[in-house]
């Protein structure tokens, strides 16, 4: 065991007292994941130490206070979330002690390859074999993650969340060579744990696989905006309204089985695989120029006009969990 049982006296700074017993959660990192990653783990019970030499008690407060309806109308409990959650100070004495009896260690520090992977070695010298070692990044790939580790970098994992952590279930799972299927389905069990929808990704890639999804239609709509095809508006509303909509019910590939009525996959691709073949080798290229990001930027200023930013999360978030919601009672069979 043992939590220290004292961080919050000695070490912490939330004045919340620390636990006593083992099976806590330590997040490295509190910024806008990380904080995410706090409330969706108070939501599901678990204790957690929080380690960031930035970041304190007081604004993880405030998160659960912004996320708490969504948490709540997702299923999630936040009552005396207080006395399960601790804050200490960066990557230091606070940390290493946080480490004694902490069944999971999920980092989520700022995008530097080098501090990631410094990070993952030091931790994988401190941890049981058995503790997985789960980071948050984007862009650091797993092998670079578990290169410097040499006790067990077979736990060091990428758990890839999205923002906002409590709200969006998907978490991509990815291992690096040394990796076993135990490791990353213990990785998916504990995910699946909190509420969230862990998708195994087989190989490691720059960008995983969701956002390599999402550049591949960032690409396309950048470059239309900039030939003047479409506003950033219209780019947002032909998603939003047409099929974002299937993709969020069914995924891109599902959408085009059912779209292809009995014959389904086979029918679509054999009638719509012609021109889609077209337009995929019409696809443009896009480079973020100076000129195109002001575009893109001007964009979508005029989208958004004299609405706060906040009141557009808060709309947004608000559909969201009607719609995960919708999606456990109605969507129960679809993927
Ligand atoms: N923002 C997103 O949409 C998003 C989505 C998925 C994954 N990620 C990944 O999550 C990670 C964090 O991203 P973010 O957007 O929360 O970044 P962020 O900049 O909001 O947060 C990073 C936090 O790390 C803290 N930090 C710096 N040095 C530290 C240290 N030595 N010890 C502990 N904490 C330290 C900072 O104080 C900061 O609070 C990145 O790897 C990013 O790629 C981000």
């Amino acid at each position: 065991m043992s939590f220290t049982g004292n961080i919050g006296n000695a070490q912490g700074r939330n004045g919340h007292g620390g636990g006593g017993a083992s099976g806590h959660v330590v997040l490295i990192g509190g910024g806008v994941i990380g904080k995410g990653w706090a409330v969706q783990l108070l939501a599901h019970g678990h204790r957690v130490v929080l380690a960031d030499p930035a970041v304190g008690a007081d604004e993880v407060a405030r998160q659960v206070e912004r996320s708490r309806l969504a948490v709540e109308g997702l299923g999630g409990d936040l009552r005396g979330w207080e006395s399960r959650m601790d804050v200490v100070a960066g990557t230091g004495t606070g940390l290493e002690s946080a480490l004694d009896g902490a069944v999971w260690v999920q980092e989520s520090g700022p995008e530097d390859p080098g501090f990631k992977s410094r990070l993952a070695a030091w931790l994988d010298e401190r941890l049981p074999a058995e503790v997985v070692i789960a980071s948050s990044t984007s862009g650091t790939m797993p092998s670079t993650l578990a290169a410097a580790c040499t006790r067990a970098p077979g736990r060091v994992v990428v758990g890839h969340p999205f923002h906002p952590v409590p709200v969006i279930p998907l978490v991509e799972v990815v291992g690096n060579a040394h990796t076993t299927d135990d490791v990353a389905e213990r990785a998916c069990g504990f995910y699946r744990s909190l509420g969230k929808r862990p998708v195994r990704v087989r190989r490691e890639v720059p960008g995983h696989l969701a956002n390599r999804l999402q550049a591949a239609l960032w690409r396309e709509a950048y470059s239309l905006v900039e030939r003047g095809v479409a506003t950033v508006a219209d780019v947002d509303a032909a998603v939003a309204h047409g099929p974002g909509l299937r993709w969020a019910a069914v995924g891109p590939l599902l959408g085009q089985h059912l779209g292809g009525g009995p014959g389904g996959m086979a029918h679509t691709l054999e009638h719509l695989g012609p021109p889609a073949q077209e337009w995929m080798d019409d696809l443009r290229d896009a480079r973020l120029s100076p000129e195109l990001v002001s575009l893109l930027v001007d964009g979508v200023d005029e989208e958004v006009g004299e609405r706060e930013a906040d009141e557009l999360s808060a709309a947004r978030d608000a559909l969201l969990v009607r719609l995960l919601q919708d999606k456990r009672d109605v969507g129960r069979s679809l993927p």
